[in-house]
C-alpha cells in the first residue's frame, strides 16, 4: 500500500476544517487550500477555518482528553495557504469545496497536473457523482470518495466510496487512512448520496414539507425526534446544522438523478438558500444563532 505522510485538503470551510484537523490529530502533515470568496478574501477564510480548528482543540483540552502539548504539535502540522503549488507533494488530497462539479471539476483537473500519478484525489461530497470528478483526470483508479460527517472530529463513519474503476489498492489505503484518524470506515458504491445521505435527506426534506404545510411548529417538530425516537438534534436543527445551502446543492441533485418527489427540494427551503438563510453559518435558518 503507498505510504500517506502529506494530506492535503481543499476547503476550510464546515466540513474541511474538521477533516484538516483530523489528520493533523493523527500525526499527517497536512495543507490545507482555500481561496478567495465573493464576500471574503481567502486570508479571512483561511483565518476564520483555523479558528474553528482552534476552538475545536481547546475543547478537547478542557476536557482533559488531549494534553495542551499535542494540541500545540497538530496546529504545527497544519499549514493553510491560497497556492494550490503548495499541496505538489500531497500523497492524499482530500477536495471539501462547495457541492458543485463543475468547481469540483476544474478543481480535480489541476490536482490532477500537479500531483505525482500514484497520488490519490479523493472527493467529501455528499451527493455527487464520483467518476465524474475521477473522469476529470488522468488517474480514475486513484480517485474516490471519502466522506466525513459533521462535526468530523466528533462524527465516527466516514464512507469510503468506491467508483466503477477505483483499485482495490486504493479502497485499502483509504480505510486504513480512515482508521488511523480513529474513524469507522464502511464501503459506499457511488450513488447520489452513498449509505447515508440516501436515508438522511429524504427525512430532513420531510420535516421541511411538514413545517411548511403548517402540520406542526418548527420546535415541536424537533422535540419529537430528539425525544420520541432518541435523535442527538432535531431535523430543523440538524439542517441548520448542515447548512441549508449544502442540503438544498444535495437534494438537487439526488433529485435529478432518481426523479423521486421525495427528494425534490421543498419550495421553502430554497426560498431560504434565496433569502441568505444558510442555518448557523450565516446565523440564520430556522432559528436565530445572532
Ligand atoms: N469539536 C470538538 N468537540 C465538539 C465539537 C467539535 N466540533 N462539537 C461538539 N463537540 C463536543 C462538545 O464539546 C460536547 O462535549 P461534552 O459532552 O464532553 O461536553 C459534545 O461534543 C456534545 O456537544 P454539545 O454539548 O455542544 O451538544 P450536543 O450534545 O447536541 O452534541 C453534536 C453536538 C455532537 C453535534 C450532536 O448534537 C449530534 O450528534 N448531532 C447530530 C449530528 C449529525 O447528525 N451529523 C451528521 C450530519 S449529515 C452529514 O454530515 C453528511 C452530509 O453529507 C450532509
Ligand atoms: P462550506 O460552505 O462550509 O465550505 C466550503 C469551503 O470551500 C469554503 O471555505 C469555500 O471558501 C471553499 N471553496 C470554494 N471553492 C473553492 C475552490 N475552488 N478551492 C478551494 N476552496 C474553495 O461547505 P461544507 O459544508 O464544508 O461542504 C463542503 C463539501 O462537503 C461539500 O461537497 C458538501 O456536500 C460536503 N459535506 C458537507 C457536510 C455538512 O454537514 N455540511 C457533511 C458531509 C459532506
Amino acid at each position: 500500500m503507498p505510504e500517506i505522510r502529506h494530506v492535503g485538503v481543499c476547503g476550510i470551510g464546515l466540513m474541511g476544517s474538521g477533516i484538516a484537523q483530523v489528520s493533523a490529530s493523527a500525526g499527517y502533515q497536512v495543507t490545507v487550500l482555500d481561496t478567495d470568496q465573493p464576500n471574503m478574501s481567502a486570508a479571512q477564510v483561511l483565518e476564520r477555518g483555523m479558528a474553528r480548528i482552534k476552538q475545536s482543540l481547546d475543547k478537547f483540552v478542557e476536557k482533559g482528553q488531549l494534553p495542551a502539548a499535542e494540541r500545540d504539535a497538530t496546529v504545527q502540522r497544519l499549514k493553510a495557504t491560497s497556492s494550490l503549488d503548495d499541496l505538489r507533494t500531497c500523497d492524499l488530497v482530500i477536495e471539501a469545496i462547495v457541492e458543485n462539479m463543475p468547481a469540483k471539476k476544474e478543481l480535480f483537473k489541476k490536482l490532477d497536473a500537479l500531483l505525482r500519478p500514484e497520488a490519490i484525489i479523493c472527493s467529501n461530497t455528499s451527493s455527487l457523482c464520483v467518476i465524474e470528478m475521477a473522469a476529470a483526470t488522468k488517474r480514475p483508479k486513484h480517485v474516490a470518495g471519502l466522506h466525513f460527517f459533521n462535526p468530523v472530529p466528533i462524527m465516527k463513519l466516514v464512507e469510503v466510496v468506491k467508483t466503477i474503476v477505483t483499485s482495490q489498492e486504493t479502497i485499502d489505503t483509504l480505510f486504513a487512512f480512515a482508521q488511523k484518524l480513529g474513524k469507522k470506515p464502511i464501503l459506499a458504491q457511488d450513488t447520489p448520496g452513498f449509505i447515508v445521505n440516501r436515508l438522511l435527506v429524504p427525512y430532513l426534506l420531510y420535516a421541511v414539507r411538514m413545517y411548511e404545510s403548517g402540520l406542526a411548529s418548527k420546535e415541536d417538530i424537533d422535540e419529537g425526534m430528539k425525544l420520541g425516537c432518541g435523535h442527538p438534534m432535531g431535523p430543523l436543527t440538524l439542517l441548520d446544522f448542515v447548512g441549508l445551502d449544502t442540503t438544498y446543492y444535495i437534494s438537487e441533485i439526488m433529485f435529478d438523478e432518481f426523479k423521486d418527489p421525495l427528494m425534490a427540494p421543498p419550495p421553502l427551503l430554497k426560498r431560504m438558500v434565496l433569502a441568505g438563510h444558510y442555518g448557523r453559518k450565516s446565523g440564520r435558518g430556522f432559528y436565530d444563532y445572532s
